[in-house]
């Protein structure tokens, strides 16, 4: 089920309330450019989205505590029926009172003239500077006139404060409805793997993969996919962020397939999966993958209230570097190999991140000194992985890598939501064990 007005209204709520006496200013995306006068297909700014479910472009929130009558103000497109004709429809002033609970609505035309006037007696004005080209002149704009009239009337916000902190702390922390949608993102997302492996065989290219994992997204009702999918063939796999997607797939070679769907109300799964395109592991890809899988399992069973992040990366971290050790990848002293980073070159990105609205979702990961712990719903991804190609030499002292590991790239990623009693991995209808995935 959609998360429901009642529940954008207690976000609503609680953000006023954590805001205090200062007011803040959240603008929606703008449509962005794709080419000539094509733009890209809209995407929802995060942030606005969590506080008003608001799926149009170009528009602002004020949220305004200390006028208690009316704190929630939304600046809008009007209605506008030429140029609903040609972009479609807009829920204009009346449908931003009536169906998503402003307190006032005004014209998005409207907002430099009346800016000032809503932020007049905030102690503050919390804007994210750098990001809101169109809105940032007309909030510092608003503010400056504040200061110039500051020695007569006593009036002017005190300073210009980041929203973030704030809000993505409740971003961070998901409620019993935000992870039924995550279920439902991840389901959609685990069959759409499923459907891939099945497909897949020598001689069928990357992007008949990635059409029968989209299309799976889409009828399933999804946006499409969270992110640009990655199908990844052989050595491709070693490009982490490989999305040309356009290369046979060759016998003999494992195919990494990073994907995952976008909802229409924005949460996201994300998924990586990795199987031999012929059905079948040489035993130098099984070693890897064994190796993986293992770290992968490793790292979710650590996943639970108190632990933190950096403790999963450390635990998937550890299996990696004792393995590729064994295996003659690296050489040396465990604890020496991973405090010099000398997998670099065969293992180079952190464990995971945060999911949610975003892929790479907001919340921080640490605060100062101390890393964040895990509280029951917060949602992380576990991806380790292995790459192993030319790309990047062996550090000084490491073993030359021998041509028959070259080639293989290999991450399992699955979405796992931290619960009272230790966690939920979202993803699980997503095969991974070598006898699911071997034929
Ligand atoms: N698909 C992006 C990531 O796994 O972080
Ligand atoms: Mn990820
Ligand atoms: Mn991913």
């Amino acid at each position: 089920m959609a998360i429901s007005p009642a529940e954008f209204s207690r976000r609503r709520t609680t953000f006023l309330e954590r805001l205090g006496g200062v007011a803040a200013v959240i603008p929606a995306a703008a449509l962005v450019t794709h080419h000539a006068d094509v733009e890209h297909s809209f995407r929802q700014q995060s942030d606005f989205w969590y506080l008003t479910g608001f799926d149009e472009p170009g528009a602002v929130a004020l949220f305004l505590p200390h006028r208690p009558d009316n704190p929630f103000v939304l600046f809008v497109e009007p209605k506008d029926p030429t140029a609903e004709v040609w972009n479609g429809f807009r829920w204009g002033c009346e449908g931003a009172v009536q169906r998503f609970g402003a307190d006032l609505a005004h014209p998005r035309a409207d907002l430099a003239g009346r800016l000032g006037d809503y932020l007049k007696g905030a102690e503050g004005i919390a804007f994210r500077v750098g990001r809101h080209p169109a809105v940032e002149p007309l909030v510092l704009s608003a503010w400056s006139a504040q200061l110039d009239r500051a020695p007569r009337n006593g009036q002017a916000a005190l300073g210009l404060v980041a929203p973030c902190p704030l809000l993505h702390e409740l971003r961070l922390r998901k409620s019993e409805a935000e992870l039924e949608r995550m279920r439902l993102a991840a389901r959609i997302s685990a069959e759409a793997h499923e459907l891939a492996r099945q497909v897949a065989r020598p001689g069928l290219n990357e992007r008949q993969v990635q059409a029968v994992i989209e299309q799976h997204f889409m009828e399933q009702g999804a946006r499409g996919p969270a992110y640009g999918s990655i199908v990844a063939g052989g050595d491709n796999a070693c490009v982490l962020h490989y999305t040309s997607n356009n290369a046979p797939l060759a016998d003999g070679d494992l195919l990494l397939i990073d994907a995952g769907c976008s909802l229409s109300d924005y949460y996201n799964g994300d998924i990586t999966r990795t199987f031999p395109v012929n059905g079948c592991f040489s035993g130098e890809q099984r070693a890897l993958y064994d190796l993986v899988l293992a770290a992968q399992e490793a790292a979710i069973a650590a996943v639970r209230p108190a632990a933190d992040a950096e403790q999963v990366h450390g635990v998937a971290l550890r299996v990696l570097v004792e393995g590729l050790v064994d295996l003659g990848l690296l050489r040396g002293a465990v604890e020496g190999l991973i405090e010099q980073g000398a997998y670099r070159h065969l293992y180079m990105h952190r464990t995971g991140h945060w999911l949610g609205l975003d892929v790479h979702d907001v919340g921080a990961y640490r605060l100062g000194e101390h890393p964040v712990p895990l509280e029951p719903g917060m949602v992380l991804t576990v991806e380790p992985g292995l790459y192993v190609s030319d790309r990047l030499p062996p550090p000084e002292g490491q073993p030359a890598i021998d041509e028959r590991w070259k080639g293989i790239g290999i991450r399992i990623e699955d979405d796992v939501a931290v619960s009272e009693r230790g966690h939920e991995v979202l993803t699980a209808a997503a095969q991974k064990s070598v006898a699911a995935i071997q034929r």
